[in-house]
């Protein structure tokens, strides 16, 4: 006998859809998951959706064996309406991404990021001589500061191109279209498809589309006409062919994958990076410590290559920020066939979506303790870290479809919070800030500002 699966009360036709908040559905999901426990159900319209939040259910339910990545009824399923089938929002059937996981994941290897180094350390020390030039009293937006470098960052390591986002006055055209294209995905996952037409919205849509997909194909057509030697992901995909099947990308799935790294390889990243400043501020231990790590790693000469492995207190603030504030909140899967989860208690049909919210099951406090909602670097300190049970810190994704960018964002978030604590003392702007968040793709703070003190001078 298995245990009904609790609901919150719905509307008739529209079910859950106006308990949604619409600004930041993340908080209704965290809220349901405090008043309804480790698994309650929602419905939309006539999709049925399981939401999971504790550590156990999420575990459980991380087995490729089981589940498959949901894309149907998502918000990715409408952005596919851009990339495609392009890697992360590629059906499991899909041919294109196994031909694109088998060629692109040396390239997103340990090795191959080492490569990266120089192209990163040239746009982060185009965000440091901003800050420097805008002195101690400039009111700084961190999250655009941050989407400019991640942006920057991933143009110039996968493409070779330079989107000179810190030589602008407004924003590059295809941040502002991916934005718009981005929220109105969202939107479009979330209304039905006769009221998205009356609204009269598709025409911006595709223009924003196209304003991508001519940024993308301009990048592939000069890469044709004039080819270089550089070992990037754009050549890798051009020249490459899958080692399983002997076969090469499709043209159009390079474009989908080229913009699928735009956009899943900086909101992300930005979003980490505004979080992990803002937790880091918070705390005014862990600034000191932070700092005491990269003044004794670095002192003044510039960051190298060798330097990366001297920050274990650096990398467990990413850690503990990624915990209590991953920036890709939920993901979709979908049972393969019918299954019972929690111990034989809960029935999931085949094909059902299960949304696996780990920014609960990150906080749950069977494995991280009454403390769970603070920020404690400490503990992914000293072993802690590795000895977590399997699945407990899961902000990059889980299995095959786990993200392929993890140690390209890594390296980058390290360099950059390196360089900003080698060279300033960061103050928030308006100390009564309390955290609240954007939703759109990602998560993000909303509203906060600080202030970059350069250190030089005296410290
Ligand atoms: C997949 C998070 C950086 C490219 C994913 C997934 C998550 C995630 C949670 C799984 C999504 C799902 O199951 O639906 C993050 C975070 C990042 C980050 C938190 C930064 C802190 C990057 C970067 C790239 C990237 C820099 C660069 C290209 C991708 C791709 C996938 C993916 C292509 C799909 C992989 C596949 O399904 O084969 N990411 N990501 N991500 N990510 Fe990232």
């Amino acid at each position: 006998m298995t245990t009904p699966i609790p609901s919150p009360p719905s509307l008739p036709f529209l079910g859950h859809v106006t308990h949604i908040d619409k600004e930041v559905p993340l908080r209704t999901y965290v809220l349901l998951s405090q008043q309804y426990g480790e698994i309650y159900q929602m419905n939309q319209f006539s999709t049925q959706r399981v939401v999971i939040s504790s550590y156990e259910l999420v575990n459980e339910c991380s087995d490729d064996k089981r589940f498959y990545k949901g894309i149907k009824g998502s918000t990715l399923e409408q952005v596919r309406n851009g990339a495609g089938d392009g890697l992360f929002t590629a059906r499991e059937d899909e041919e294109n991404w196994g031909i694109a996981h088998r060629l692109l994941m040396p390239a997103f290897g340990t090795a191959a990021i080492k490569g990266m180094f120089d192209d990163m350390m040239d746009i982060a020390s185009q965000l440091i001589s901003k800050w420097e030039r805008f002195g101690p009293t400039a009111v700084i937006n961190p999250a655009d500061d941050f989407t400019g470098l991640t942006f920057d960052t991933i143009a110039l390591c996968a493409m070779t191109h330079r989107l000179n986002s810190f030589y602008r006055e407004t924003n590059h055209p295809f941040v502002q279209a991916m934005a718009d294209f981005l929220i109105e995905s969202g939107h479009r996952a979330n209304r039905p498809s006769l009221v998205t037409s009356v609204l009269g919205y598709q025409t911006k849509y595709e223009k924003d589309i196209k304003i991508m997909s001519d940024l993308v194909d301009e990048i592939i057509a000069e890469r044709r006409a004039h080819p270089i030697e550089k070992n990037d992901l754009l050549n890798k995909m051009l020249l490459g062919k899958d080692p399983k099947t002997g076969k090469k990308l499709p043209e159009k799935n390079i474009r989908y994958n080229l913009l699928t790294f735009l956009i899943a390889g900086h909101e992300t990243t930005s979003s980490t990076l505004t979080f992990t400043i803002y937790h880091i501020i918070s705390n005014p231990e862990a600034t000191r410590k932070l700092r005491e790590e990269v003044d004794e790693a670095l002192g003044d000469r510039p960051i190298q290559l060798g330097d990366l492995n001297k920050f274990p207190y650096l990398n467990a603030c990413l850690r503990e920020s990624m915990r209590l504030s991953p920036p890709a909140p939920m993901r979709y899967v979908n049972a393969i066939s019918d299954t019972i989860i929690g111990g034989g208690k809960y029935a999931v049909k085949k094909d059902q979506t299960v949304i696996v919210n780990v920014a609960t099951s990150m906080r749950d406090p069977q494995i991280w303790g009454e403390d769970a909602d603070e920020f404690k670097p400490e503990r992914m300190l000293d072993g802690k870290f590795e000895a977590l049970p399997p699945n407990a810190w899961q902000p990059f994704g889980f299995g095959m479809r786990a993200c392929i960018g993890r140690a390209l964002s890594w390296q980058e978030m390290t360099i950059i919070i390196a360089l900003i604590f080698q060279h300033f003392y960061l103050v928030v702007d308006d100390p009564s800030y309390e955290l609240q968040l954007k939703q759109t793709l990602t998560i993000k703070p909303k509203d906060y500002h600080i202030r970059a003190i350069p250190r030089k001078g005296g410290s």
